[in-house]
C-alpha cells in the first residue's frame, strides 16, 4: 500500500511517502521521501510556537512540498504520481488545532479531487510507532526552508520491518517524550495498549524548554539543555525527582509531575544570583553547564526510573521510547543501560523520527487503517492515545 502522510500539528511542516506492507503483527514500511520544513527560526523570537504563525507557515509550506513531492511536470506529473497512491492520512490531533486544520483542510482538498480514502492519524501513535521506520538517506537533518526539504531523502530506503517479531517484542512498556506529552504505556500488540500514567502539569520536553529559557539559551530548548549539559556535572545539584516514589491511594503510581523540578531550578538560579551578588562561594562557582546536567540527570532519572518499574512488573519483553526528547543522547544511554539490566529490550527511533515528521504519520494512518481505527477527520487538539 502507498500511503500519503501529512503532518501539522505544530511547528513542522510534513509530507512523506511510505510503501507499507504487512499485517497488524508485522507491518513493514518503505520511506520513498520525508519531507520536513522547520519553522523553529520563525518561532525562535517569541521563545515558543505562536499557533496563527504555524497556521501561516504550514498553509505557505503545504504547497510546496507538495510540489517538491509530486514534481513540477503539471497535471501529467500529478495524475501519474496519484495513480500510486492507494491513501492518503493525516494528523488529526493532539496539537494546535489552527495548525492542525491546515493539513486537515489540505488532505481533505487532495483526497476529494484525487478520489482516493483518507484515514485520520493520531500524531501520539505516529510517534508510538516510529521506531518501526527505516533509516531514512539523506534525511537526517532538519531542513529550515521547504525548499531545502526537497533534498531531504527522497531516496527510497530498504523495508524494515522490525527486527523482531511481535511476540519477541510485547509485552511492552512505551514512553513518549514530547513537548506535549509524557505518556507510560503497556503495550499487549501494536493494537492493544492501556495507559498507566501521564503528567499532572508540564510535559517534560515543556520543561527542558523552560528550564533552557532560565538559562537564557534559544528555543526549542531540549537540544540547547542537551549541549551545555555534556559540559557541565550532573550530581552538582541534587534537584527533586518528583513523584519517584509517590504511591497514591497505595497503588504504585506511574504519574510525572515536571513542574516542580522547573520551579526547584527557577528557585536555584535565583538564589545563585543572590550568592553572587553578596559574594557568598559555593552556589556562584556552580555553572549553568553544572544546572543544565543537574536538572537533565533528574528528569532522565524519573523517566528511566518509572519505565523500569512499569517493566518489571508487567514482564515487558522491551522498552519503547519516542517522542522529540527521545533524541536526548543522555536519556537514550539510560535507557539503553536500563533494558539491559531488567533485562529486555530498548527499541527507539532512528534519529531522524524523533522530531516531528511526517513518516512517523504514514505509519500510524496505516495502522489505523488496519486496526479499522475510524479517526474523525476534523483538527482535534486533545486527542490522547
Ligand atoms: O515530538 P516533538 O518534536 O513535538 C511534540 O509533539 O511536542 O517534541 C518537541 C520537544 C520540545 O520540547 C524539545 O525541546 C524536545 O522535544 N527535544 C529535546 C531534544 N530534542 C528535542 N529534549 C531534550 N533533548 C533533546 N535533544
Ligand atoms: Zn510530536
Amino acid at each position: 500500500m502507498k500511503i500519503l502522510a501529512i503532518e501539522t500539528s505544530c511547528d513542522e511542516t510534513g509530507l512523506a511517502l511510505l510503501d507499507a506492507r504487512g499485517g497488524l503483527s508485522a507491518p513493514k514500511f518503505t520511506v520513498l521521501a520525508n519531507l520536513v520544513a522547520s519553522q523553529i527560526k520563525i518561532h525562535r523570537p517569541f521563545g515558543g510556537v505562536v499557533p496563527n504563525l504555524a497556521k501561516r507557515e504550514h498553509l505557505k509550506n503545504l504547497p510546496l512540498l507538495y510540489k517538491e513531492l509530486v514534481g513540477d511536470g503539471g497535471g501529467a506529473a500529478a495524475a501519474r504520481f496519484w495513480k500510486t497512491i492507494d491513501l492518503v492520512t493525516v494528523t488529526v490531533g493532539p496539537g494546535l488545532e489552527p495548525a492542525l486544520w491546515t493539513g486537515v483542510e489540505f488532505a481533505k482538498s487532495l483526497a476529494k479531487k484525487w478520489k482516493k480514502p483518507l484515514v485520520g492519524a493520531n500524531h501520539l501513535e505516529g510517534h508510538l510507532y516510529s521506531f518501526l521506520l527505516p533509516p531514512a538517506d539523506g534525511a537526517t537533518g532538519t531542513p529550515t526552508k521547504a525548499k531545502a526539504a526537497a533534498k531531504a531523502g527522497v531516496k527510497p530506503t530498504a523495508a524494515k520491518a522490525t527486527k523482531f517479531s511481535a511476540r519477541q517484542i510485547f509485552p511492552a512498556v512505551a514512553l513518549i517524550v514530547s513537548g506535549g506529552h509524557t505518556i507510560l504505556l503497556r503495550m499487549e500488540s501494536f493494537s492493544k495498549w492501556r495507559r498507566l500514567g501521564e503528567t499532572r502539569d508540564d510535559a517534560v520536553g515543556e520543561a527542558f524548554d523552560k528550564v533552557a529559557r532560565m538559562l537564557d539559551l534559544r528555543y526549542p530548548g531540549g537540544p540547547e539543555i542537551e549541549k551545555l549539559a555534556r559540559r557541565g556535572d550532573g550530581a552538582a545539584i541534587d534537584f527533586p525527582r518528583p513523584m519517584l516514589n509517590s504511591p497514591h491511594g497505595g497503588k504504585k503510581n506511574y504519574d510525572f509531575s515536571f513542574s516542580g523540578l522547573k520551579t526547584a531550578v527557577l528557585y536555584y538560579m535565583r538564589d545563585r544570583k543572590v550568592s553572587k551578588a553578596s559574594g557568598t562561594r559555593s552556589r556562584s562557582r556552580v555553572s549553568d553547564a553544572d544546572v543544565a546536567a543537574s536538572f537533565q540527570e533528574a528528569a532522565v532519572d524519573v523517566l528511566a526510573t518509572k519505565a523500569t518499574r512499569a517493566a518489571r512488573e508487567f514482564g515487558a519483553r522491551s522498552i519503547l521510547l519516542s517522542g522529540g526528547v527521545a533524541a536526548n543522547k543522555a536519556l537514550r544511554a539510560r535507557f539503553h543501560a536500563v533494558s539491559k539490566k531488567i533485562p529486555c529490550r530498548f527499541l527507539v527511533p532512528e534519529f531522524a523520527y524523533n522530531l516531528d515528521n511526517a513518516a512517523m504519520i504514514g505509519a500510524a494512518g496505516y495502522m489505523a487503517h488496519l486496526r479499522k481505527k475510524k479517526y474523525k477527520i476534523a483538527a482535534r487538539g486533545d486527542l490522547m492515545i
